[in-house]
């Protein structure tokens, strides 16, 4: 009876734990990555209320999902972009606004390709093994650049609009949450 008990508790712990774990079959291609990401992501932010907690898992489940070289978000903090939840190698901490493909993303309030850095004039390499990124700006609800998500790879033209368009519907999911 005890060790019936004590399986039971076991595999309730289990279940918790694994719950918050990402299922992501990285064999597929990254549209049906973000198809199976898109939900989990829903259900890790659902019932959690923290804009700084939702934020932070929403970087580590598309980093994690996507072996990104870096992916973070900068918020608008007192007219600058400062730096917020990431995973990946330290970056830049403040950025100005029209500055580098973070800070064009917020003064022009889009989202922004870039195929490949060396072409972009006035880039911020934070890292030398950045090769291309996208940069998506994160609104509240009155349409104001709250933020930017960016995200770098270590491979040239890694992304294109697809990923924009995925990607604006994963920062739908924290949207609505102001506050970072
Ligand atoms: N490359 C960005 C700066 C941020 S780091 O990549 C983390 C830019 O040009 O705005």
């Amino acid at each position: 009876m005890q060790i019936g008990l004590l399986c039971l508790l076991f595999q309730t712990i289990f279940a918790t734990v694994m719950a918050e774990d990402l299922n992501i079959d990285k064999s597929q291609g990254k549209l049906e990555k973000y198809r199976q990401l898109r939900p989990q992501i829903e259900a890790l932010i659902t019932g959690e209320s923290d804009p700084l907690a939702n934020a932070s898992n929403l970087c580590a489940a598309l980093h994690e999902a996507f072996d990104f070289l870096w992916t973070g978000i900068y918020r608008v903090v007192d007219g600058e972009l400062v730096l917020g939840p990431f995973q990946g190698p330290v970056g830049c901490t403040r950025i100005k606004k029209g500055k580098g493909v973070c800070g064009t993303a917020w003064e022009e309030n889009r989202a922004i390709v870039v195929e490949d850095v060396d072409s972009f004039p006035g880039h911020i390499a934070c890292s030398s093994m950045s090769k291309s990124e996208i940069v998506l700006a994160i609104r509240n609800a009155s349409g104001d650049v709250t933020g930017v998500l960016d995200i770098d790879s270590d491979t040239l033209k890694a992304f294109d609009q697809s990923d924009a368009h995925e990607l604006e519907k994963i920062i739908a999911l924290i949207e609505p949450f102001e506050g970072l």
